[in-house]
């Protein structure tokens, strides 16, 4: 029975002392992370992409979710959501390939409208985007007229479409202030809306999304880390549950507890979020201890080296969003990036 042509395994490059050299420097930075016997099948990949991606006019935005090969070897821009869109509406490449979820490629369209944006898995999702239709928002709005709706980008565009603005965790008590009302809908996610509402006094309203990968953890786990390490640091992403958030050390975007870890360099630090962060950050910081708190997300855990390579070479699957609906969604989005 042959695959599907979307399933298709991509062929395995040889991995040739050529490759090997000029992949070294970029191994320089990962031995720690990467064992050489996997190194030799990255490495063709990583080289075969980074030459589709002059020949394309093309860069990839990989978010800091992404493995540590994605991460160091083929991104052009790594970051947050927030840092994601911004540069996806500066960047004057003729190909943008999304290493993220789905709803990071529809913004970076968004943004982009004449620009070929290239998604490397399709099927690559989000709990949060799932959990909210355009109809549900229309609902909300019915039954509280009046009060601004503010949406994570973690949605669809036809969500965003809905919306008054958009935010991401990295600027959404911004966002929600600069609207200068006393109340907001702020959704889908129930646990970052709880979040915002410990650090304003607009009353937050909102819905009942959780992210799959950070309702898991538990403020007991963080109590049993502390009682077997006395100086470990936690850093908890927003879309932790509230009990998690209270007993942390910080909370912030996934590019904030970067930071955070990056000014602060704590001995030992236990990073509750998705696990390739840590991966990614531990290669430049080798004086942090990361304990490592595994949570996989099985969406962002899709795209990979050859999934980014057959993408550029058959410049498929693009990102495509109906004409009505990204105008509403764009201009929701275009308000967010607008607040400094
Ligand atoms: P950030 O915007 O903080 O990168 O978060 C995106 C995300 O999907 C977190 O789960
Ligand atoms: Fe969505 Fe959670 Fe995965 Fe982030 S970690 S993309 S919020 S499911």
């Amino acid at each position: 029975m042959s695959l599907p042509e979307t399933l298709e395994r991509p062929t395995r490059l040889p991995f040739t002392p050529e490759i090997e050299a000029r992949t070294a420097p970029i191994y320089a930075k990962l031995k720690a992370q990467i064992p050489s016997v996997e190194w030799q099948l990255f490495a063709p990949e990583i080289d075969a992409i980074n030459r589709l991606k002059r020949e394309r006019n093309a860069i990839v935005l990989a978010h800091n979710y992404q493995t540590p090969e994605i991460f160091h070897g083929v991104a052009d821009i790594v970051g947050d959501s927030l840092a994601l869109a911004r540069e996806a509406a500066k960047s004057d490449a003729d190909v943008i390939v999304l290493a993220g979820v789905h709803f990071m490629a529809e913004t970076a369209k968004l943004v982009n409208p004449e620009k070929t944006v290239l998604m490397p898995d399709m099927e690559a999702g989000c709990s949060l985007a799932s959990s909210i239709t355009a109809q549900d928002v229309r609902d909300l709005k019915a039954k509280y007229p009046g009060v601004p709706v503010v949406t994570y980008v973690n949605t669809s565009a036809a969500v965003k479409a809905e919306s008054d603005i958009c935010c991401t965790s990295g600027n959404v008590i911004k966002v929600i202030e600069s609207l200068g009302v006393p109340r907001v809908l702020c959704i889908p996610d129930e646990y970052l809306a709880h979040y915002v509402a410990t650090k304003t006094d607009v009353e937050i309203l909102t819905w009942k999304g959780k992210c799959e990968v950070h309702q898991e953890f538990t403020g007991e786990d963080i109590q049993t880390f502390r009682d077997n390490m006395d100086s470990v640091v936690v850093v908890a992403h927003p879309e932790c549950p509230p009990d998690v958030i209270a007993a942390s050390d910080f909370a912030g975007s996934t590019a904030e507890m970067i930071d955070y870890v990056r000014t602060e360099k704590p001995p030992h630090v236990l990073l509750l979020t998705e696990c390739s962060m840590s991966s990614n950050i531990a290669a430049e910081l080798p004086e942090v201890n990361f304990v490592k708190s595994c949570g996989l997300c099985p969406h962002m855990k899709r795209i990979t080296l050859g999934k980014i390579r057959r993408s550029l070479e058959t410049m498929q699957p693009v990102v495509e969003v109906d004409p009505d609906v990204a105008a509403r969604a764009r201009a929701a989005v275009e308000r967010m990036l607008a607040v400094a």
